[in-house]
């Protein structure tokens, strides 16, 4: 073993374990293999609409300074010419080339079709290796493929109990393979001889319906049974056809109509003949025992109007009703290509309280959002009022005081958050709802009459996009580990097929939460496929001028109102940061006409280079930054980012254009804002000193006065923030980016107010949207917003940062800060070429810090106290500094 000091008190010792893995793992397999196969970074999927899929492979060979030297992709639909390596459709040839992701180029591909892929590469001995074969399905790829009627019941938008619809058919040969293919306005369950179709929740996912409505494909060959079958929809109202009142107008949305849908049941016999089933004219159509629902307050349940068998094929639907046709929402019906929303995680009742005869209070020990599952027995008629909220009264009653606010119900009938169940009297009946989500910790549910209930009888369930996780982090101090745990968990009650600020009161899509929070998010989970389609949403939500509304998607509310850049940047921010996370540049190209046209607005509008459009550091501890200041931060930043679009996508007159016009926004902002001889900022904030230093406002030389000058207010505040929301992106970043990594810990890991210890401290297992956790308004207890903290822990703690020149780590900035106080933290990414982690324990002087870098990427390394950097190949390493 050699050991080298890279620097007199640093000691590089190249890992055994490693070198023992290795050898033991090359019996067994080659020693570069491509696998983890993906195509529109989904494994294997089915319903594509893209005419240009991307495939994506990552390698596992453990050898040090593993790569990649060239490719070789097959794409066709004989499996076993694509297995054998011939006849394929479409060959990319052999390509020296370390791309591990690539862009299908073939000839156009056809729908309904299955495509089978592989990829063989060279290693960096020049040696082939060949994946395992994976494969992705077309579905419509275009709308005039639909072969089904958008139908409907005859009832309008004010009827409120939701319609069920049916047909049968027959199958008359033997099944090879069948797929659903279902579009809805509204929300939808499908069902096939009585079962429900897949695990889904809430498809399709809220979009602008009137432009752009979604539909999912579903594999049910093994639903389908030979001879007699009966294919059942259940139709709810979503953000289609909502019926709640509240401040936001949901209910006065343009493309409000009773739900709809559009079927195709597409057969695929053994002899390759093909049969639809579509909807049509042949359905039949009646009112489910769902009485009532609202994606935003409840579902309400009446058991005894259950049509028992109405999804079977014996079932007499003679008292049914004939459908009739409706006007597509939208001229375009495109897949739900993304990960589906789910019922992730079952949460058992920690708890029953009883409070009376008839009042019990369960409790799942944490706060969620999702649904409870509620299971009893009891006579026909006897009704359960289950109330969700996130905090109790001192009398142990659930409070809605903190989410209800925005709520504006006309009458009575619609109760908040509130789920209504009626028993059919039929032994032990389950209820949970099929178009609703809430946000909460405790329900109290009301019975019409005495009765005992126990504690198993409810269960919660978490909700949310079902996005894999893709980062770790693990600490030393447990109140950090516990903060990461809360971020986690309000980024995913906020992910449900598009970002939210908080899944009870409002549920809306805030711009300025979710790219403030989209680091965070694509540290930790695989969110490109959500914030995919959320630019989608972005572009149908634009005006020609370029205006964005503050909440996207929209029913209309939000184009006056919070929609300055400071919120609306996400047009930039979340593309730019996709980009550095996955190295995928389609959702620049996808997205660049539209930033172009938001920041030549916002020039319209200031052509003095600084704006006072927008909201500003919302929710601040008790300094707020003036509006000019942090809107015009956000001009340049966008501006910024256009430029770096510009050239990256090849158009050199808009680069250049884009990098005078955030010069002269920069020139503006520190001729109106920096205060040259004192190193300040404006007033001096923590808000503004961190905000100028992280979006790159700040001129070189002047770097290190404004940092100095920004540790004293920190110091001057006891080391505890005085930001809102903006400020919370770059308070600690800009700490620990320039030279003050021990005092942004020492703010990070505050547990007295304000901080984000105080929270978990007083019992939080989400993030608030306030500091104070006593305050009286704006007292969500599940908000991502105040969210940057758990990016914080990748970037300065584990150090693990995207590098823009090589994005989607091709190269990893590694800069990882050993602070005073913190003896152990490890951080680990799986990112395009597999998993990065960054780990360091202190034992007494000692630091010994260990890092693996995936195969075919490096990374540049800053050991802290470093000038220089060292270069490091695929492999893992570890340091010993002492
Ligand atoms: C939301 C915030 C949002 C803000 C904008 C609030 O009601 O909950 O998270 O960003 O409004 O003003």
């Amino acid at each position: 073993m050699t050991r080298r000091p890279l620097l007199n008190t640093i000691i590089l010792v190249p890992v055994v374990i490693l070198a023992l893995l290795a050898s033991a793992a090359s019996k067994a397999a080659p020693p570069c293999l491509p696998v983890g196969l993906q195509c529109e970074h989904l494994v294997n999927p089915i319903g594509l609409d893209a005419p240009a899929p991307r495939f994506t492979w990552r390698l596992v060979d453990v050898r040090k300074g593993a790569k990649q030297t060239a490719y070789h992709l097959l794409v066709g639909t004989d499996s076993l010419a694509v297995a054998r390596g011939t006849g394929a459709g479409w060959q990319s040839g052999k390509l020296a080339s370390d791309a591990q992701l690539v862009t299908y180029a073939g000839k156009s591909l056809q729908p309904f079709t299955r495509y089978f892929w592989r990829v063989e590469v060279w290693d960096k001995d020049g040696k082939p290796s060949t994946s395992a074969i994976a494969y992705f399905e077309t579905g419509m790829l275009n709308s005039r493929n639909w072969q089904g009627a958008w139908i409907s019941d005859r009832n309008d938008v004010d009827l409120k109990p939701a319609p069920y619809f049916r047909r049968t058919f027959k199958t008359t040969k033997a099944i090879k393979s069948a797929r659903a293919y279902v579009a809805a306005g509204g929300l939808y369950e499908l069902y096939l001889n009585g079962q429900k179709v897949g695990n889904h929740r809430l498809d399709p996912m809220y979009t602008r319906f009137d432009r752009r409505t979604l539909y999912v494909t579903y594999d049910v060959t093994s639903q389908l049974l030979a001879g007699s079958n009966a294919i059942g929809v259940l139709l709810g109202n979503g953000w289609y056809n909502h019926q709640s009142t509240a401040v936001w107008d949901f209910h006065k949305a343009p493309w409000r109509a009773r739900p709809t849908f559009c079927l195709d049941l597409r057969i695929t016999y053994a002899d390759g003949s093909v049969e639809l089933v579509s909807s049509g004219k042949g359905w039949k159509t009646s009112l489910s025992p769902i009485v009532f629902n609202s994606i935003y307050t409840a579902e309400h349940y009446d058991a005894r109007m259950e049509q028992p068998g109405w999804n079977t094929a014996s079932f007499s639907d003679s008292t049914w009703k004939d459908v009739i046709y409706r006007a597509s929402p939208s001229p375009t019906i495109v897949a739900q290509a993304m990960h589906p929303i789910r019922n992730v995680e079952a949460i058992p009742a920690r708890s029953i309280t009883k409070i009376n005869d008839t009042v019990f209070v369960y409790d799942l020990g944490r706060t969620i959002a999702g649904v409870s599952q509620f299971s009893v027995s009891g006579p026909a008629g006897t009704t359960f009022r289950l109330k969700h909220a996130e905090r109790l009264y001192p009398n142990g009653r659930v409070d809605q005081s903190n989410i209800d606010a925005h709520f504006r119900p006309v009458g009575t009938s619609d109760p908040f958050q509130t789920d209504l169940f009626i028993l059919g009297g039929k032994g032990v009946e389950t209820f949970m709802p099929h178009f609703n989500y809430k946000g909460f910790q405790y329900v109290e549910v009301t019975t019409s009459r005495p009765m005992e209930l126990t504690r198993d009888a409810l269960t919660g369930y978490f909700m949310h996009s079902d996005v894999p996780v893709v980062g770790q982090v693990t600490s030393a101090n447990l109140t950090l580990n516990k903060i990461w745990a809360a971020t986690n968990s309000s980024y995913l009650s906020n992910l449900f097929g598009y970002p939210t600020d908080c899944p009870q009161r409002e549920k809306n899509g805030w711009t300025g939460d979710a790219h403030i929070a989209s680091e965070t998010g694509l540290y930790s989970f695989d969110g490109i496929t959500v914030y995919e389609k959320w630019l989608a949403d972005h572009r149908d939500e634009q005006q020609p001028n370029g205006v964005l509304p503050s909440i996207i998607p929209t029913g209309g509310w939000g184009y006056e109102w919070g929609n300055g850049p400071d919120w609306t940047s996400t047009i930039t921010i979340i593309p730019w940061n996709v980009y550095l996370f996955y190295g995928d540049t389609k959702i620049l190209a996808d997205n660049y006409d539209n930033m172009k046209r938001y920041v030549d607005h916002i020039t319209e509008l200031s052509p003095s280079g600084l704006t006072t459009w927008g909201l500003g550091d919302w929710v601040p501890v008790k300094s707020k930054t003036p509006v000019e200041f942090t809107s015009s931060v956000y001009y340049f930043t966008d501006v910024s980012i256009v430029a770096k679009v510009a050239a990256l996508l090849g158009k050199p007159a808009d680069a250049a254009r884009y990098v005078a016009l955030a010069a002269k926004i920069r020139n503006a902002f520190n001729a109106r804002y920096l205060n040259r001889q004192s190193g300040g900022y404006g007033s001096g904030l923590q808000t503004e000193l961190s905000a100028a230093l992280h979006w790159g406002l700040v001129p070189d030389d002047r770097k290190s006065q404004v940092a100095a000058t920004l540790a004293r207010r920190v110091i001057a505040d006891n080391n505890h923030i005085d930001v809102g929301l903006l400020g919370t992106k770059t308070i600690l970043n800009a700490l620990s980016d320039n030279g003050q990594s021990d005092l942004a810990y020492a703010v990070a890991s505050q547990e007295t107010f304000p901080s984000w210890g105080w929270w978990i401290r007083n019992g939080a297992t989400t993030l608030y949207e306030n500091w104070p956790i006593d305050a009286t308004s704006d007292i969500s207890m599940n908000h991502i917003m105040f969210g940057e903290i758990g990016a914080w822990y990748y970037k300065a703690l584990g150090g693990l940062k995207p590098d823009p020149t090589q994005p989607g780590f091709k190269n990893v900035l590694l800069e990882p800060h050993f602070v005073t106080g913190l003896d152990h933290f490890e951080a680990s990414h799986d990112g395009p070429y597999g998993t990065i982690s960054s780990a360091w324990n202190r034992s007494g002087k000692a630091v010994h810090y260990r890092v693996t870098i995936p195969p075919n990427s490096t990374a540049t390394l800053k050991l802290p106290g470093e000038p220089a950097t060292h270069k490091l190949e695929a492999g893992t390493y570890q340091f010993d500094i002492r």
